[in-house]
């Protein structure tokens, strides 16, 4: 199995690579320890230490907002001393490999490192270097951003008070999104009933790849009767060469607006991983309304890396 690694041999985490090859109860161990944390956090504006004296990096070889700065905030609020690798000013910009730079922090003692990278496997492949460190996958090319994943989980647990049985869309460009796919994994760990992956045609995978989904191009009968919808980001250039598609005519297509999202049941989730385009993949009433959990996705970020680290530095 690809994520072997991710578990020793009693089931406990060794790496977060990815949702796939998790069983249930791992990820609803991430969730139920995410959870507690959260609480703790609100009541008392402060946790239990349980990572002092180790060392996180964050190690981002592509832009990031919300993922870098909550696995900052939740190793800091654990206790953890973390280091923000500055890749422009390091020696990776003299030609080092991603695996020196990796062996170099480890014999300075780091714990953890939160890898995120355009190539997929990268994480994996570290993981496979690694000599005693952790590694956590912040999001590698299109392949998997568990922590998102697991986030999103926590989103729809909270609101709907379980996943089973859920009948989910995921709109938007399918084809090149990691988050997707962990999603995909996840909702199925947790058994959704139904997950529908809709986007235009140029944007959807290979169904070979998602041999469990409904794929559909139709955004209005991807939403029927849906309990959640997770929208994603599009990219402007990957639609600009597209016949007929530029931002407008993607809203008008394959925008959620209120009007569209009548088409989903009446209280119906709305998601979306960040960062949003206003007016392209969602209309702002919709991002700002009172179906959005978008504000509660970024909140449960800190919580579920929270809980990622401490399950894979707690001594
Ligand atoms: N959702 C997400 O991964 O956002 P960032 O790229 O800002 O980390």
């Amino acid at each position: 199995m690809m994520h072997a690694s991710q578990l020793d041999t009693d089931g406990r985490l060794r790496h977060l690579l990815g949702l796939d090859g998790l069983p249930r109860v791992a990820i609803e161990r991430l969730l139920d320890d995410a959870a507690r944390l959260r609480a703790q956090w609100r009541e008392h504006g402060m946790l239990p230490q349980a990572l002092a004296g180790r060392t996180v990096v964050n190690l981002f070889f592509e832009a990031s907002t919300r993922t870098r700065t909550s696995f900052d905030l939740a190793a800091r609020r654990l206790g953890a001393l973390v280091v923000n690798f500055d890749i422009a000013s390091s020696s990776t910009s003299k030609g080092e490999t991603v695996e020196d730079t990796l062996a170099t922090l480890e014999a300075m003692d780091a714990d953890a490192f939160v890898v995120r990278h355009k190539e997929n496997g990268t994480p994996a492949m570290l993981a496979a270097h690694a000599r005693r460190a952790a590694i956590l996958n912040a999001g590698d090319g299109n392949r998997a951003h568990p922590t998102q994943g697991l986030l999103d989980l926590l989103a729809i647990r909270d609101r709907k008070g379980r996943v089973d049985g859920l009948s989910v869309a995921i709109c938007g460009d399918i084809r090149h999104s990691r988050v997707a796919r962990s999603d995909v994994h996840g909702l199925r760990a947790l058994g959704a009933a139904s997950i529908r992956l809709c986007g235009p045609a140029p944007l959807l995978p290979d169904a070979s790849e998602f041999p469990d989904c409904a794929i559909e191009d139709d955004m209005d009968k991807a939403l029927d009767s849906a309990d959640v919808v997770i929208m994603l980001r599009i990219q402007r250039e990957r639609i600009e060469h597209l016949p007929n598609l530029d931002a407008d005519s993607y809203h008008a297509r394959y925008g959620l607006t209120r009007a569209r999202l009548a088409r989903a049941k009446p209280d119906a989730l709305v998601m979306h991983p960040g960062p949003i385009n206003r007016g392209v993949e969602i209309a702002s009433d919709v991002a700002d309304g009172a179906q959005s959990a978008i504000l509660d996705q970024v909140a449960n970020g800190v919580f579920v890396r929270m809980a990622a680290l401490a399950q894979l530095l707690e001594r």
